[in-house]
């Protein structure tokens, strides 16, 4: 699958596609935007909440020149209130894209198979690749460099780490996740990945060992323990990842100097300690910034125009 025709997956891109968006969304954080967008609509429909996506999608668009139309959850209701075929076709008669962040992948799916126009994945549950992207620009930013670098993932095998994984394993950085048993990411997932780094080079390994995991790292990364609509696995997921919380002493059996990363929100005192996110080698709000200026550049490639 085209970029042009949408994102749904960091596994529907290449190596080449993933470099140039990392260096237009550098040279349009640096630049500042243009009215590319002009007259471009994008719908926003969020069957989650969200802070990062919508906002970043909502001023992207604005800077652009274009405009987003944010659907909430009550509103659509997205196979219930109405078929998603319906909303599909009937939304791509309005919109020039679409932007959803919905519970199931497959509802993704099935609003791309019936969407005239492209759709992006704002998060689902199997992955999230606006933020996989925007990760690697800011670790772009922080090291100069993507290839050889070594990112240790602690925690559950979920949507966060799945898109990171795949990114990492098509630009060659090396991936180490550490989950507890019954919360790695599954054979297919790893195995796809591989196929990717027998090509660029990466390095895949996963474990249950999160110290061994972060050893040599340039970057340590988090993520929540309980995703959205998991909430109801919160007991047994408090259990088994007890033991994952990234602290400063962890952090420091990385690499001198090594970066500090989570998606956010974040759960103070869960999967991070109290007080990590203001660390000297916490970049957590520069990644969050780096969501709008990597999603411009998606939107761009995807609905169409062109940094300057
Ligand atoms: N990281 C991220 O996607 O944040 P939101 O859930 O606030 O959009
Ligand atoms: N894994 C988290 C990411 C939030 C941005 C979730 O799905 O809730």
């Amino acid at each position: 699958m085209a970029i042009s025709t949408g994102l749904l997956s960091v596994a529907d891109l290449t190596a080449d596609d993933i470099r140039h968006l990392i260096s237009d969304a550098i040279r349009s954080k640096q630049r500042g935007s243009s009215a590319f967008l002009n007259g471009k609509v994008l719908a926003l429909v969020f069957e989650k909440p969200s802070l990062r996506t919508r906002v970043s999608f909502d001023v992207a668009m604005w800077q652009l020149g274009g405009h987003a139309v944010y659907l909430s959850p009550d509103e659509i209701g997205l196979g219930k209130r109405e078929k998603i075929s319906d909303v599909a076709r009937t939304l791509s008669r309005f919109v020039d894209g679409i932007v959803a962040r919905t519970f199931s992948h497959p509802t993704l799916e099935k609003l791309a198979e019936y969407s005239r126009v492209p759709v992006i994945n704002g998060l689902s549950d199997y992955e999230h690749p606006c933020q996989a992207l925007g990760d690697l620009l800011t670790i772009h930013e922080k090291r100069g460099v993507l290839k050889g670098l070594r990112l240790a993932f602690v925690g559950d095998g979920n949507n966060v780490a799945r898109s990171l994984l795949m990114a990492a394993s098509l630009v060659g950085m090396d991936f180490c996740i550490a989950s507890p048993p019954g919360y790695a990411l599954e054979e297919a997932t790893l195995h796809r990945a591989e196929g990717f780094a027998a090509k660029s080079g990466a390095r895949i390994s996963a474990t249950s060992d999160h110290r061994l995991a972060v050893r040599d790292a340039d970057i340590v990364y988090t993520d929540v323990w309980i995703s959205m609509g998991q909430e109801a696995e919160a007991g047994d997921r408090h259990q088994a990842f007890a033991s994952y919380q990234v602290d400063t002493e962890l952090l420091s059996l990385a690499k001198e100097g090594a970066i500090f990363m989570h998606p956010l929100p974040a759960h103070h005192g869960e999967e991070v300690v109290e007080g990590l996110l203001d660390h000297p080698q916490s970049v957590v709000y520069d990644q969050a910034e780096n969501r709008l200026h990597i999603q411009k550049a998606i939107l761009l490639k995807v609905l169409g125009g062109q940094v300057a």
